[in-house]
């Protein structure tokens, strides 16, 4: 795809991989529509792109409730000639087991990792439908395609969840001019702890967590928006951040998914 003078559109674009995704493509020519709920972290993003000489609309916006983002939607449309990418991305975290999360912490956990999605595929596919082209990018995790540890149920479902609307979703814009790919990505250095629920009192486990982002050999959101920009081009459905370590677990969970759930305990 050629990005000069495209308009991008990046929920959770205003850190670690949508921001990275938003600069790089600004880099490329494309002028890009950050859409967060982090005001300060999106005008520092805005400075960010338009410092490369291309535009930056910042819209404050819920993805979890559906007014903000066909609001979101019709000044993004509007911003410059319409929209050509969107980046489904924004997304928190979520650990607890099912016999201590409440309802309310799966409507926040679905609300935005799944119904995000959702709402802006909806609120944008008219418009790319009418233009007869488009291209959605759909951030799930590995977690989304391989079951974690007993206390990520929540985060896992929501991206299980976005794995099987990605899929029938690219099935059915295929022929219809739209792309979609699905980004699976690994641990990957972000501030996605700072967004982080936990439920339960094991705190120590969640100190853990917040660690390991900060531990050496980390994959950086960079590589991860250049892992995007190849996915767009490609036209490549997965897109996978860590491919030697989980194509060969699910190929092994592909083969025997009794045995490797009995066996095997993916820290995801
Ligand atoms: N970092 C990792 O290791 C990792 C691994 C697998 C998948 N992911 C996924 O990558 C995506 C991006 O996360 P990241 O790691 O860059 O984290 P991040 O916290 O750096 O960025 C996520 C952004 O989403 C925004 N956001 C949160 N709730 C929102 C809402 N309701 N509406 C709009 N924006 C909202 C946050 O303000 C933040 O700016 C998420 O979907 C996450 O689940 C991350």
């Amino acid at each position: 795809m050629e990005f000069k003078n495209k308009v991008a559109v990046i929920t959770g674009g205003a850190s670690g991989i949508g921001r990275s995704t938003a600069v790089a493509l600004a880099k490329m020519g494309a002028n890009i529509v950050i859409v967060d709920v982090n005001r300060e972290r999106m005008a520092e993003a805005q400075r960010e792109i338009e410092a490369l000489g291309r535009r930056a609309l910042t819209i404050q916006c819920d993805v979890a409730k559906y007014d903000d983002v066909t609001s979101m939607a019709k000044q993004a449309i509007a911003f410059a000639g319409g929209v050509d990418i969107l980046m489904n991305n924004a997304g928190v975290m979520l650990r607890g087991f099912v016999d201590t999360l409440e309802p309310a912490d799966w409507a926040w956990i679905l609300g935005i990792n799944l119904y995000g999605v959702i709402h802006c595929c909806r609120a944008f596919l008219p418009h790319m439908r009418e233009r007869g082209n488009g291209y959605i990018v759909n951030t799930s995790s590995i977690g989304g395609l391989i079951g974690g540890q007993p206390n990520s149920i929540g985060y896992s479902t929501s991206k299980f969840a976005v794995t099987g609307f990605s899929e029938v979703l690219y099935k059915y814009l295929k022929p219809k001019g739209i792309g979609v790919s699905l980004l699976c990505p690994g641990l990957i250095r972000t501030n996605l702890p700072e967004n982080f629920r936990y439920v339960g009192d094991d705190l120590q486990a969640l100190g853990a967590i917040k660690e390991i982002a900060k531990e050496p050999g980390v994959m950086e959101p960079e590589e991860v928006a250049q892992m995007v920009i190849d996915g767009i081009n490609k036209n490549k459905f997965l897109i996978l951040t860590h491919p030697a370590r989980f194509l060969t677990m699910m190929e092994r969970r592909a083969k025997d998914v009794q045995g490797f759930l009995d066996t095997q305990l993916p820290t995801l």
